[in-house]
């Protein structure tokens, strides 16, 4: 790991979980934990809940859970690092940067701050006698105050020098302003504002930091969008406007769209799943971007013959990260935008949720691949539709497009109603099979959410369990292992866990689980967290380490003579099959 983890343990003993967690989440205490929304998934009554003692926390609604720095990664999205550099920001601390990367991520730091500052220069310029017609503008396409403030709108005046000016001002030399793309130089080696004249996008990265810009001319002229170069702090291929708001969203999927304001427009009327790419075509990086944060992406593009283009040729690029892709068509409208300010949030919510199933458009793809004149292929369109509707479950919904797939093709509305009824009742007895295997397993419950997770050994990996839980207690208990060794667990990834412990344990490191974050797998985090929120009588810890011990040798054991067993067989057999083979006696 690039950073020592001796930072690691002081920043998480210096960030008290249940301090962290209340940042973002209203906490209520409850029978000695501490308990709110669930962050993670949108939820009504709360069933995430913190351990403020065993500094953890665990949702029993979408069972993710950890420590304080898991936490933060989930929360904000972020890797690891990223997320430590976050809360030792929050905790005070300075975080270790390796030498060699501390010019660039000087220098960096130098660029960012500049448009921080520009940014809010922008800002306060909308806000001034200099900005009226930049807010008139903005306010005649019906943006509210706040949204001109949580997108932080500004306004770049008409003049060569008034950034150079301010930024000068603040300290930032002319090299750093012409790093960050706002300023131009001129033949004759002098500098000029590029932003003149214009309302002003800043772009925000997933950490917030701002990283460049898109002006717009207010009415006519030419470009109509002037957008920051590319910097070291800005790729357009890389980014997309608003993902730092839209990261967070509760609707569960991500509305891509082509403009700024698009984008905008959407979020002011409660959408806050929308995105916009930055005037350049999508691209593989911005699907995989996007695939972080979500399982579905609603493309939204406008609706010209450009925007149907640019969606087919982002469908793919999408679909490839395995994310399931839906086109919203704003009919009626030029782009999403005007289609809100014409007809309303509601009518785009419906648009949305038309998109969800789109059964028009399943039914209009599986038709596409059926020759409707040579009537074999008709009837077997027929058969291939009914068992597409079968899926739904609107009886509305599957007696509508019944009538029309029996349109088309001619086969009667009847005929086809029990044909989808037959396929709908094979599924129901499917389902109900697959319930009853699951039901019968014995101790299904008792198995780790995840399946690369899976206990092999449920006896065994209780025990093991049991060890874990009780050296993160106390870790006096390592004492009473008797020799455990890691290669005795069942499970490959709680001996993982008891390997990174016991080593802490030897350089007598405290044991929390967000000290251990840096060291573990993310599903590792989550098992122990699952681990370690389980009860467990501390009074009688030594019996109990015993005991568990005593039950993970004794299943190791049988195990290798089951192996044992089994080598000496096979043994055998080959003794035997040799000696018929070579002929003697
Ligand atoms: P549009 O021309 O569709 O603009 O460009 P828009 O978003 O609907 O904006 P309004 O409603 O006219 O104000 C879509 C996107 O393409 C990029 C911008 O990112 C813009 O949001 N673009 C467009 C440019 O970068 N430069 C341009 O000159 C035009
Ligand atoms: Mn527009």
């Amino acid at each position: 790991m690039a950073v020592p983890s001796a930072f690691i343990d002081e920043l998480v003993a210096r960030s008290d979980i249940v301090d962290v967690v209340s940042d973002y989440v209203s906490l209520t205490p409850k029978g000695g934990s501490f308990w709110g929304l669930c962050p993670f998934h949108g939820e009504k009554t709360a069933s995430f809940h913190v351990l403020q003692d065993r500094q953890l926390y665990h949702c029993f609604g979408c069972g993710k859970g950890g420590g304080v720095l898991s936490f933060v990664m989930e929360v904000e999205n972020l890797p690891f690092l990223d997320a430590a550099r976050l809360l030792a920001k929050r905790a005070g601390m300075e975080f270790p940067e390796q030498d060699s990367n501390q010019a660039d991520r000087r220098k960096r730091e130098r660029l960012l701050a500049a448009n921080k500052a520009a940014a809010r220069y922008f800002h306060a310029q909308l806000h001034s006698p200099a900005g009226q017609e930049g807010l008139e503008y903005l306010r005649r396409r019906g943006l509210s105050k706040g949204t001109l403030t949580r997108f932080g709108l500004g306004f770049a005046p008409d003049s060569w020098d008034g950034l150079i000016h301010a930024l000068g001002e603040q300290g930032f030399d002319k090299g750093v302003l012409l790093d960050t793309g706002l300023v131009v130089s001129n033949k004759k080696g002098g500098i000029y504002d590029r932003f003149r004249g214009r309302v002003m996008f800043p772009i925000i990265d997933l950490r917030g930091d701002v990283i460049g810009f898109g002006g717009r001319v207010m009415g006519e002229g030419t470009p109509k969008y002037l957008n920051s170069p590319d910097t070291s702090v800005f790729n357009k291929s890389r980014n997309l406007f608003a993902l730092n708001l839209a990261k967070t969203t509760k609707l569960g999927r991500i509305v891509l769209t082509e403009g700024y304001m698009d984008t905008i427009a959407l979020h002011q009327a409660g959408f806050d799943c929308a995105v916009a790419s930055l005037g350049t075509a999508l691209t593989a990086d911005h699907a995989k971007l996007l695939s972080r944060f979500t399982k579905e992406v609603v493309i939204c593009y406008d609706a010209d013959e450009a925007g149907i283009q640019a969606a087919n040729r982002a469908i793919p690029l999408l679909e490839k990260t395995g994310m399931k892709v839906r086109v919203l068509e704003v009919r009626g409208a030029k782009d999403p935008d005007e289609f809100i300010r014409t007809y309303g949030r509601e009518a785009f919510a419906r648009l949305l949720e038309q998109s969800e199933n789109f059964v028009e458009y399943r039914l209009g793809q599986l038709q596409s691949k059926y020759d409707l004149g040579d009537p074999v292929k008709k009837t077997e369109f027929a058969r291939a539709a009914a068992e597409m509707l079968s899926t739904l479950d609107s009886p509305v919904e599957r007696e509508v497009y019944a009538g029309q797939v029996a349109e088309t093709t001619g086969v009667g509305k009847d005929a086809l109603l029990q044909e989808i009824k037959q396929a709908r009742e094979l599924h129901l007895r499917q389902a109900k099979k697959k319930q009853l295997r699951r039901d019968m397993t014995p101790m299904a419950q008792a198995q780790p959410r995840e399946r690369q997770l899976r206990y092999e050994n449920l006896r065994s990996a209780r025990a093991e369990e049991g060890v874990l839980r009780l050296l993160m207690l106390d870790p006096s208990l390592e004492a009473e292992s008797g020799g455990l060794e890691p290669e005795q667990f069942s499970s490959q990834h709680l001996g993982k866990i008891f390997r990174v412990l016991r080593e802490r344990l030897r350089q007598g490191r405290p044991l929390q689980l967000g000290m251990l974050e840096g060291e573990l797998e993310g599903e590792e985090v989550r098992l122990l967290a699952e681990i370690l929120r389980q009860p467990e009588a501390l009074e009688k810890g030594r019996q109990a380490m015993n005991d568990y011990c005593a039950v993970i040798t004794a299943e190791y054991t049988k195990r290798n003579e089951t192996d044992e067993a089994a080598l000496l067989a096979a043994r055998d057999r080959f003794q035997k099959k040799k000696s018929i083979g070579d002929g003697t006696p």
